[in-house]
């Protein structure tokens, strides 16, 4: 079989990402091989709105995405007359963010005249897990996301079968860590400086509530969690607050923030297990890359007998290698035409 190499285009928040892929020819069922995959992130440019403010992101879009792609054909060695297929991230995600990445594959799609794929950005984040396990099957498998916009889990039949169970009703689990590590003042994005300040602390420290634990829904819930956080930094009824100065306090509150999101993710995820019966567990989304999350859902995983996959760290936050998952959508006969727009939204076909 000969090979047959693809572009993916990953824009969907606030970092400009392009992968070089490889698979069989013509485009069977299998894992592609990751050639290249270059991420420029826009972290400097948000930090200090403490969030992604999208207008900020969208024009940074416009000017990362031709290097981008640029820089990840050089480092795979391949030049655009090579390729054999551009694959897009078409949703959820931020509009305007969404729709340089799409416009872009759209304009390579044409002028090459190959075929456009487009691909949703929760189903690329369970791929990666295929990715990262090429000799396994990673599907059948219960798969959850957890990233700054999204907490869901789903039901995946293959790489481009899945089924929402359930998800958050407020906000999502790395959001929290977001607007946790505001309170502190840690600075942004908060995923991997609350997990540095919460390596020196108690996590028993503080009781912080964990929503849904006793409850039937495959539901998430991190907003009380939030305003927990908040009263304890602050002092509530006969409890002092804290002083964000003295970093033992900083790490308590921290540590303990870090084990009630773990509790809660690790509990409905056994919970999901349980009831959907599946037994392979694929975990996407930067929340992921979390070491305390790892370990703990690792442990659950081991005592269930699941089997666990969960991508290297570079492969949990965003990138365009996961739209690897464009090469199942091929072999499905899923092309995109070329009038395609973007979804914001967590939309189902
Ligand atoms: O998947 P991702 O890169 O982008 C979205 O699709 O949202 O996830 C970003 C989120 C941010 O909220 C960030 O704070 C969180 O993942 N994150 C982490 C860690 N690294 C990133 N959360 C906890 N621990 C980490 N080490
Ligand atoms: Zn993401």
């Amino acid at each position: 079989a000969g090979r047959f190499l693809f572009l993916a285009i990953e824009t969907t928040c606030d970092e400009t990402g392009a992968a070089v892929l490889e698979g069989p020819s013509p485009p069977e069922l299998g894992v592609p091989i990751v050639r290249s995959s270059v991420v420029a992130s826009q972290i400097d440019l948000h930090e200090r709105y403490q969030g992604v403010v999208p207008e900020i992101a969208s024009r940074a879009h416009v000017r990362q995405i031709l290097p981008t792609i640029d820089e990840a054909l050089d480092r795979a060695g391949v030049s655009l007359g090579d390729l054999q297929a551009i694959a897009v991230a078409t949703r959820p995600g931020l509009v305007g963010s969404l729709v340089v990445g799409l416009t872009a594959a759209k304009t390579l799609a044409l002028a090459l005249d190959i075929p456009l794929v487009a691909f949703d950005h929760l189903e690329a984040h369970l791929y990666a897990c295929q990715l990262a396990y090429p000799e396994k099957n990673a599907y059948p498998c219960l798969g959850l996301v957890v990233s700054g916009g999204h907490t869901s889990l789903f039901a995946c039949r293959g790489p481009i079968e899945a089924e929402l169970l359930g998800g958050t009703i407020d906000d999502a689990a790395g959001e929290a860590f977001d607007k946790v590590a505001n309170l502190l003042g840690l600075g942004y994005p908060g995923g991997p400086v609350v997990e540095r300040a919460a390596a020196t602390g108690n996590r028993l420290a503080y009781a912080f509530p964990r929503s849904f634990l006793h409850d039937d829904r495959l539901a998430f819930s991190f907003s009380g969690l939030k305003t927990a956080v908040l009263y304890a930094i602050r002092g509530q009824d006969a409890r002092a607050g804290i002083s964000l100065d003295d970093p033992q306090q900083v790490a308590d509150i921290a540590a303990s923030f870090q084990e009630a999101v773990v509790d809660i993710l690790v509990a409905k995820t056994r919970q999901a297990l349980r009831q959907t019966g599946l037994r392979r567990l694929g975990i996407g989304g930067g929340v992921a890359a979390n070491a305390r999350f790892r370990e703990r859902i690792g442990a659950m995983a081991a005592e269930q007998g699941v089997d666990l996959f969960i991508p290297p760290l570079s492969m949990c936050t965003d990138n365009a290698a996961m739209g690897g998952i464009a090469l199942a959508k091929l072999a499905a006969g899923q092309v995109a035409s070329l009038d395609i727009d973007v979804t914001a939204g967590l939309v189902r076909p």
